[in-house]
């Protein structure tokens, strides 16, 4: 069955779609089928219709207001007033509201206003507009303003198991074990052509992200010496920033990888729990328990790790309540110094969407119980003395909730926010990574993107394609 809506103006469908979405996100939504209707939408200048089973609700359109924000919202209130579900963030879909918040903000608009405007104009809560606030103040103080600061993505393609909610790049270790090798020698010559072309254009690399899939997927040899040849080529003698390491899984991590990591400069890892309750684990197909984070936590620790960060994921399948409650509990007793908290988002390649939306044979908590379990996230970074310091939502997310990267003060990951406030240029290398460039000069809030390719095959096929179409684009910015 799927969500049948009339509507008499599909100059709107767009907008109807979004709304609808919000409250049915895991239904298929269609318009003037040949069938019953679910809805009847009737839009016109001054007001919006919607008839259910006989019923009519009508919405005022308030012409001294933007006419689509304002339809949004008529459709918003009818649907939290029939399902009576609350979603935070109204009718606001973007990427990214803090943005909407510090226009205001630089606007020289107090926090009253941009709470009101939050409110007028999207229903959107309190809480949230002082979210963006927070988080759009933090940002500014960081952003990017030079062109020739750059930031080095490296990507490993590999996982120790694929994750059922997963749809990045991730291939399970133990099955392309033979492609490793090769994989490495590819990586190896876009290191060497990008490091080559810093030089030669005299950019200043800020950050350097190892990330992945699993960049300790591989083994103790394999690993050290990719971590030499990116020490040499973008760390040594270049005076960076950041050097993060986003190792992840617990079961990839070794003692002698974090002392690789130790030698060779890493300033923040990531060790990720996703969730503390081990049932959890292994129903995502994350091969490890909870026991694992604990110890490698600790060895991270012990090895002197000073800035750690953890990953979970709230709305993930058959997580209630509790079982946040245990995460919320074990991670507050680690730790660590900051905490990324993710919001489920049901990827259509991903297993979890199989299951989810086409067999149905998994659930995800409904919409109170996702609220509670995001102010327990708030409460635990609170606890830690932790602040939001970037924030993004994306499509399809449980609960239409945002993904909020928190941290201790001086802890925050320069890398990341500039990556979401698209505010530098990010050469990208490895499998499936995305290069950006960014405009800043010329052409204010220009972006270029370029994707290596996604299969470790094709990538060890074609590396030299690569290196010279995305030597191009680059070009379009440095050879001035
Ligand atoms: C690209 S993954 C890499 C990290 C590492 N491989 C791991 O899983 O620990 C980065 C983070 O994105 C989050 N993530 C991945 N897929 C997600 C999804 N479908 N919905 C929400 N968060 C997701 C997880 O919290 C994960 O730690
Ligand atoms: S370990 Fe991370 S990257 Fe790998 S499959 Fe799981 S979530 Fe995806």
């Amino acid at each position: 069955m799927y969500i049948n809506i009339g509507l008499n103006n599909l100059d709107y469908r767009y907008d109807v779609y979004q709304m609808f979405n919000i409250f049915y996100t895991f239904e298929e939504i269609k318009f003037n089928e040949n069938d019953k209707l679910t809805f009847d939408v009737n839009i016109s200048e001054d007001y919006l219709k919607i008839s259910e089973d006989g019923k009519e609700y009508t919405y005022e359109i308030n012409k001294e207001k933007n006419f689509k924000e304002e339809l949004k919202k008529g459709i918003f209130i009818y649907l939290t007033d029939k399902l009576k579900d609350f979603y935070p963030w109204g009718t606001l879909v973007g990427i990214r509201p803090s943005k909407i918040a510090l226009k205001l903000l630089n606007e020289g608009k107090s926090e009253e206003e941009v709470i009101k405007y939050f409110d007028d104009k999207y229903k959107a809560s309190k809480e949230k507009a002082e979210l963006c606030m927070e988080v759009a103040r933090r940002e500014n103080q960081y952003v990017n303003r030079d062109e020739k600061n750059i930031a080095i993505y490296v990507g490993m393609p590999f996982c120790p198991t694929r994750c059922t909610y997963c749809s990045f790049a991730a291939n399970p270790i133990g099955a392309f074990k033979n492609a490793v090798e090769d994989y490495l020698d590819a990586l190896d010559k876009e290191i060497e052509a990008i490091k080559k072309y810093v030089k030669e254009k005299s950019l200043t690399i800020e950050t350097v992200y190892f990330g992945g899939g699993t960049p300790t997927a591989v083994n103790n040899e394999q690993f050290e010496r990719v971590m030499n040849h990116i020490h040499s080529s973008f760390v040594k003698d270049n005076n960076i920033k950041e050097f993060t390491v986003e190792c992840g899984r617990p079961d990839s991590i070794t003692e002698e990888k974090l002392l690789s990591m130790k030698r060779y400069g890493v300033s923040r890892i990531s060790i990720n729990p996703q969730t503390m309750n081990d049932e959890v684990l292994l129903s995502i197909g994350r091969g490890h328990l909870s026991q694992d984070v604990i110890d490698k936590f600790n060895l991270a620790r012990k090895l002197e790790f000073d800035n750690i960060n953890m990953d979970i994921i709230i709305g993930l399948p058959n997580e209630g309540v509790d079982s946040v409650k245990k995460t919320v509990e074990e991670i507050k007793k680690l730790n660590p110094d900051s905490l990324t908290v993710h919001g489920m988002s049901i990827k259509r390649s991903s297993k979890l969407h199989e299951n989810l939306v086409l067999k149905k044979t998994v659930k995800i908590a409904k919409q109170d119980e996702l609220n509670q379990m995001y102010e327990m996230s708030k409460t635990l970074a609170k606890d830690l003395n932790m602040n939001p310091y970037y924030m993004y939502r994306q499509k399809n997310m449980v609960g239409n909730m945002e993904n909020v990267g928190f941290s201790r003060e001086g802890k925050e990951c320069l890398y990341n926010m500039q990556m979401i406030e698209d505010s530098q240029t990010i050469i990208a290398l490895g499998a499936d990574a995305v290069s950006k460039v960014v405009y800043l000069n010329e052409n204010k809030n220009r972006i270029e993107r370029f994707a290596n390719v996604k299969d470790v095959k094709g990538y060890i096929d074609r590396i030299d394609e690569m290196i010279e179409r995305k030597m191009a684009l680059l070009d379009t910015l440095y050879s001035l």
